[in-house]
């Protein structure tokens, strides 16, 4: 089988990784791809936001399957395009990927489905926003109702600093969604499904703010690391049953079906297992980590998904171990990101490692940064301390100028110190 991918992030980098593991592929392809993802499999161009493109790249490509990892060319219709043209993709259609396109919609689609989440209100004007800062309280969870690349999110005590934020996603033609604050760890928890059948893959944590000890503004992400020992034994069961397959039962209900990853962002709070958000694609960073401990052939299970046969899929299967991946952004990283500036890595592979690439270019024979998030470090080992001795090591060996990165990633999980509550 021949897969392309589209997208130029690390986690596309991480799928690339993992399908070329896989037997039951033949090649890949990766459209636009990235300086590394340049070195492991055959890159093209393309327009990412571009559903037609996208098409003609595949016919082009003969592609017996099409993985989309970011979530902008879903929004767009690419699964769409691609179904019309008989091509197999992986990923959410259009109307489905409205469960990440409209938190308003998502929202929606958790009550008719009886989900746990949040308390929210869809404000259209600064007035409507004030009366839900009153009604929930500090700390304030004000969202841009679009796609914002996980920058669209602002968590404060300041009122003032919620309402400015409020006020700037009105300005530019944003709906607001206020939600009730949630306490507690959060969880993401990646659910591969064909719109009637659900397979949760293993859970991981995020770390979304740039600063150690979640300080700064929301990125990306950070970091992430895999499996959660801290958290509840029975918690993917009871998130597969209670939130995922009502979900999924939901879309197919109305006549939207859902087919590809469901990323469900969990907090597990004082008062039980929450839904922060919904995500039509792999996350990234949790993708890297959770991809590099999945032993399953992922070709085929991404194939099993886009033909509607997840039924008769073998269960899946981890290696031991764990699991950290932390990313490297590039000086100004979230706000202005510097880019251009050349990257070198000192001394050979550390065992257990990958670099996986994300804002990354080749200028003539020099690899340099193109993005602020610029690569991925993955690292896996037999326990966390060993995965994020062996990251830690690998990071510090490469040099970007003014670049930066947490240092304190699976590191309260590491210590034993993630505690839940009620
Ligand atoms: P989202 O894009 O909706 O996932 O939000 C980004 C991040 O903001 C989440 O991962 C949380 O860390 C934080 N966040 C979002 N919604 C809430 C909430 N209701 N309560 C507390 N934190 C939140
Ligand atoms: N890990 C956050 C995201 O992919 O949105």
């Amino acid at each position: 089988m021949k897969v392309l991918i589209i997208g130029s992030g690390a986690r596309e980098h991480a799928i690339v990784t993992a399908l070329l593991r896989d037997d039951s592929v033949t090649e890949v392809v990766c459209a636009p791809g990235n300086a590394g993802i340049a070195d492991d499999c055959a890159v093209a161009p393309v327009d990412v936001s571009d559903p037609a493109a996208i098409t003609v790249l595949a016919r082009e490509q003969a592609a017996d399957l099409v993985v989309v990892g970011p979530e902008v060319p879903l929004v767009a219709g690419a699964a769409d395009a691609l179904a019309d043209a008989g091509i197999l993709c992986f990923g959410p259609r259009e109307d489905a990927a409205r469960l990440e396109g409209s938190k308003s919609f998502a929202k929606e689609v958790m009550a008719a489905a009886g989900v746990p989440t949040a308390g929210s209100r869809t404000c259209a004007t600064p007035e409507d926003v004030a009366a839900a800062l009153d009604e929930y309280g500090a700390p304030h969870v004000v969202k841009d109702d679009g796609l914002a690349a996980g920058k669209g999110v602002v968590v404060t005590n300041d009122r003032q600093a919620a309402l400015a934020h409020a006020t700037a996603c009105l300005e530019a033609g944003s709906t607001v969604v206020v939600e009730e604050f949630l306490d507690g760890p959060e969880v993401s928890l990646f659910c591969i499904t064909d719109g009637t059948t659900v397979l949760p893959l293993q859970p991981a944590q995020d770390f979304k703010r740039v600063g150690e000890d979640d300080a700064g503004p929301n990125t990306g992400g950070m970091g992430a690391y895999t499996p959660l020992d801290w958290a509840p034994s029975g918690l993917v069961d009871e998130v597969a049953r209670d939130i995922a397959q009502p979900t999924i039962d939901e879309m197919r209900r109305r006549g939207t079906p859902f087919a590809g990853v469901l990323y469900i962002g969990l907090a597990l709070t004082s008062k039980g297992t929450r839904v922060v958000e919904f995500n039509a694609r792999f996350g990234d960073p949790e993708t890297q980590s959770v991809l590099a401990m999945l032993t399953t052939p992922l070709g085929e299970l991404l194939a099993a998904a886009a033909r509607g046969e997840l039924a008769s899929h073998p269960p899946l299967e981890w290696r031991d171990g764990a699991s950290v991946t932390v990313v490297l952004a590039a000086s100004g990283y979230p706000a202005s990101p510097r880019t251009g500036d050349p990257i070198v890595v000192d001394g050979g592979p550390v065992p257990g490692t990958a670099i996986l690439h994300a804002g990354t270019r080749m200028d003539g024979v020099q690899v340099v940064s193109a993005g602020g998030r610029v690569l991925s470090v993955v690292a896996v080992g037999e326990d966390l301390a060993g995965a994020r001795a062996a990251a830690y090591e690998q990071i510090a060996h490469i040099h970007l100028d003014g670049a930066h990165y947490r240092r304190d990633i699976a590191a309260k999980a590491e210590r034993g110190e993630i505690t839940l509550t009620g």
